[in-house]
């Protein structure tokens, strides 16, 4: 079964290995490209390797493994579509290199990797008997986790400072995730587990967060999500960031029982956009910081109060809808003054159309004192956005042209003279 390179390797090591039973005072590296263990004296075959340099593959027919004297495997450690296994363990195995995947295992209860510290990548799918890690080092190093539809209540072995990927889903007992992450160079998706609580308290950058079905969320010192941070379908009634200044994008949808969002250092929302959509407990939100969005803006909901003090420039289109009576003045003041830079601006709200109208229109004139260029959002209602506007339902609605400012000043006349 086993190759001659590997077999020579094997001699030296039993040899070295006939005096110290663990073999840590002799390095034997046994290199073949791949082992496929289909029987425990395949693995027990290997145990004078201080390191393999490849693969080992634990077959499907295989009950129990039990990885001994190997303190490092270059390559995979692999197990899938497996049945039967309900135990491995490796009592001296301290580094994978390469990625450490066990995917199909029905019966696996028992993983057991007392020194284990280091893996290229974990990838765990379809272990439901899996409950606990013995890892009683633990892992400090992984680039990439990705753990679905297992039976862990904790990531209780896994502590890590860095990651490339931490994707969980779907581990349904799953109901906590703490670690001292200070920074994810790819994304954090976590995702439909348990009533699972999150706390990152290091947590200082993440290129994309995305957070559904999660019963809370930590993250005292993030400070910036470089792409995206989504948060979906998720059961807290209250999400904070207290230091977050910079995302790429945020998008706060369907979270059925959320009531207040804090972003109080929130300055730049970059080119993803805002989107808070469909929060259905939400009535009002406040972007204290917000000044610059790069991308779009959409609100969608039951709220009546959403509040951007400082913002000045949307590059994206703004779609704002409300189901309550929101009043629109600060965005079609924003519109009428060319700081919407993008194709459509919509502002509808459940009030009556001519009413919303001429509120908001008048609040936006005493602002800034341009009645021309506030009429022209009021009056695009009625010329450029007919589409739009029906589609609403009756609801006032606003799509402006950027370019309708003096022609507004005509029409602004006209339109007040008529009320
Ligand atoms: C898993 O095993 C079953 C039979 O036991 C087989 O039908 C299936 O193709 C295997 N799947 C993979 C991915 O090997
Ligand atoms: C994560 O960020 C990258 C850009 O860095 C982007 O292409 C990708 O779509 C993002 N993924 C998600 C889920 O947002
Ligand atoms: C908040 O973030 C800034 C960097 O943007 C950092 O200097 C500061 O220490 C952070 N504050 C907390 C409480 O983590
Ligand atoms: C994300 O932003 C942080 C803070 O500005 C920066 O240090 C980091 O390099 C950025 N990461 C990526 C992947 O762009
Ligand atoms: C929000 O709810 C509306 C009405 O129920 C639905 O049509 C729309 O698809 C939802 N949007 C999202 C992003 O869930
Ligand atoms: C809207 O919210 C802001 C910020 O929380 C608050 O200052 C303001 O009073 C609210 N406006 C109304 C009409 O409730
Ligand atoms: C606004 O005007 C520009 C040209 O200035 C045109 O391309 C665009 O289609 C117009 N948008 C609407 C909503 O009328």
């Amino acid at each position: 079964m086993f190759g001659k390179v590997f077999v020579a390797a094997l001699a030296l090591a039993a040899a070295a290995n006939a005096q110290s039973a663990t073999a840590t005072s002799t390095a034997s590296v046994c290199k073949q490209s791949e082992v496929t263990a289909t029987a425990q004296a395949d693995l027990d075959a290997l145990s004078g390797c201080s390191t393999f340099a490849g693969n080992i593959i634990l077959a499907e027919t295989l009950g129990s493994a039990a990885i001994n004297g190997i303190q490092e495997i270059e390559g995979n450690l692999i197990c899938k579509n497996n049945t039967q296994i309900s135990s491995i363990t490796a009592g001296s195995l301290a580094s994978i290199g390469g990625s450490f995947t066990l995917n199909g295992l029905t019966v696996l209860s028992t993983l057991s990797f007392p020194l284990l510290t280091s893996i290229g990548s974990i990838n765990w799918v379809t272990l439901p008997a899996v409950d606990s890690l013995q890892f009683t080092t633990g892992v400090t190093d992984c680039d990439d986790i990705y753990i679905s539809d297992t039976d862990l209540s904790t990531l209780t072995g896994i502590t890590l400072e860095t990651v490339n990927t931490l994707s969980i889903n779907n581990n349904l007992n799953l109901n906590q995730i703490e670690m001292p992450i200070t920074s994810v160079s790819d994304q954090v998706d976590v995702s439909y587990n348990g009533e699972c609580d999150i706390s990152f308290p290091d947590l200082i950058w993440a290129n994309n967060l995305t957070f559904q079905d999660v019963q809370s969320v930590s993250t005292p010192k993030l400070s910036t999500v470089n792409a995206s941070y989504i948060l979906i379908s998720n059961n807290f009634e209250k999400l904070s960031a207290p230091n977050l200044t910079t995302v790429g994008g945020l998008s706060i949808i369907k979270n059925d029982n959320l009531e207040s969002i804090s972003f109080p250092k929130l300055s730049t929302i970059g080119s993803a956009g805002l989107e808070i959509s469909n929060n259905t407990e939400i009535e009002s939100f406040s972007f204290p910081k917000v000044s610059q969005v790069a991308g779009a803006i959409v609100l969608k909901g039951s709220f009546d109060n959403a509040t951007f003090p400082m913002l000045s420039l949307v590059r994206g289109a703004v779609t704002i809808e409300s189901d309550e009576d929101f009043d629109c003045s600060v965005f079609n003041k924003l519109n009428s003054n060319n700081d919407i830079r993008g194709n459509d601006y919509v502002c509808s709200a459940a009030s009556t159309s001519s009413s919303s109208a001429l509120s908001s229109s008048a609040t936006a004139t005493s602002g800034s004192g341009s009645a021309s260029t506030t009429a022209a959002s009021s009056s695009a209602a009625a010329t450029t956005s007919a589409a739009s506007t029906s589609s609403t339902g009756g609801a006032a609605a606003f799509v402006p042209n950027t370019s309708g400012a003096a022609f507004g000043g005509i029409i602004a006349a006209i339109f007040f003279g008529i009320f």
